[in-house]
């Protein structure tokens, strides 16, 4: 049987890693799509060298555009990838627009589908990520999703039947590294941020990055905050920060290249919290027991906020006070996201429902 993986974006990359292993523990044929949607070394080649992750069989090389012309680029051409490698089955991950793209044309061509992460929503119809989601989960024809309430949300959409609940695959790749870590210590190769204190940060969203009003709130209350805060600035950040004159390198704000996804979580582990606009970091942050700020009106994984580890705040002064209030969260211990072998139960599911 031959599985065919389309990722395009960073935490792509990360999901392939523990899925690719469990196809090859599975004596699975597998075939690898890049996209290119990220293409910097920082966002892409790195995470397949220290993830020991197969190069791609194919690169399409679309790069960076709006929403369109990205999407568009992917699909103008995926046909001729997918008659090229004819899988039983192409896997798609998570919610960007390689996502959405690899989705409808396979679905078009009639590949049964697969969605990595499905059910997740932010009821935020304003964010693209949301649209990808929809709509890829409505392409598929199997819904691997990472927790109760992703099932839920895919059942009241009458998704359910095609549904089935295998848990998150970053906890699986996590719960490696972090075992890495502490056998190679490799807390220490990250130089001035393993004696004192210090905050991680990273803001990367287009609802942030991209409103003057709400990028130069969170960089003021980055720089006003009591602890150094690492900032690993994304290159979409550092771009519209200069297109608006906003400075990022003051106060307590210390900017820092994206990082490799071991020393990410080296660094998260020796943090005394995170500050982020991304989905994936606010679980991380939760499953390596460091509390979050989430700078967002709302997050799909609620679990993280429910049992006590993550606060919502969405403005200069709510982040300030969700810092200063860090002390008193009543944190849950409690792991909603599964053993660490949900790769090995969605690849699986894959097999059981679409070998020939
Ligand atoms: C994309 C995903 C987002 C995901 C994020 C992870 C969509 C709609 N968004 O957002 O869901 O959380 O990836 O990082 O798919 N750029 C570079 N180098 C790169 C890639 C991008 O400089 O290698 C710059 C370009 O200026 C580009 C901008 O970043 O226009 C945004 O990149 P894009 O791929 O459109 O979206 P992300 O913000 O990375």
């Amino acid at each position: 049987m031959r599985i065919m993986s389309v990722v395009g974006a960073r935490p792509q990359f990360v999901k392939l890693a523990p899925i690719s292993k469990a196809i090859t523990q599975l004596e699975l044929d597998h075939v690898i799509v890049h996209t290119g949607q990220h293409y910097d070394p920082l966002l892409s080649d790195i995470f397949f060298q220290d993830l020991e992750i197969p190069a791609p069989n194919a690169h399409l090389g679309v790069g960076s555009g709006s929403h369109g012309v990205q999407t568009g680029a992917i699909m103008s051409q995926l046909d001729e990838i997918l008659k090229k490698f004819s899988p039983d089955c192409v896997l798609v991950y998570g919610d960007t627009n390689s996502t959405l793209a690899a989705a409808i044309s396979a679905a078009k061509l009639d590949y049964p589908i697969a969605h990595l992460e499905a059910g997740l929503r932010s009821f935020n119809r304003k964010m693209p990520e949301e649209i990808n989601r929809i709509l890829t989960d409505h392409s598929s024809d199997l819904c691997l999703a990472p927790t109760e309430l992703a099932m839920k949300n895919l059942a009241n959409e009458g998704l359910q039947e095609r549904s089935v609940l295998v848990g998150d695959v970053m906890t699986d790749v996590l719960f490696q590294t972090k075992e890495k870590i502490n056998s190679e210590n490799i807390g220490n190769r990250l130089t001035g941020t393993t004696e004192n204190p210090y905050y991680i940060a990273t803001i990367h969203r287009a609802e942030n990055t991209d409103d003057p009003l709400r990028l130069s709130g969170v960089i003021s209350a980055l720089a006003n905050a009591d602890l150094p805060v690492r900032l690993l600035a994304h290159p979409r950040l550092i771009q519209k920060a200069n297109e608006m004159n906003v400075t990022l390198d003051r106060g307590s704000i210390i900017v820092s290249k994206p990082l490799a996804y071991p020393e990410l979580v080296a660094a998260v582990l020796g943090s005394s919290a995170v500050i982020t606009d991304s989905g994936g970091l606010q679980k991380e942050a939760f499953l390596l027991k460091v509390p979050c700020v989430t700078y967002r009106t709302e997050t799909e994984w609620v679990e993280t906020i429910n049992l006590g580890w993550n606060t919502l705040a969405n403005s200069e002064f709510e982040i300030t006070q969700a810092l200063n209030d860090l002390g008193k969260l009543k944190k849950v211990h409690e792991n909603p996201y599964g053993d660490g072998y949900a790769a090995l139960s969605a690849v699986q599911e894959i097999r059981d429902r679409f070998s020939r």
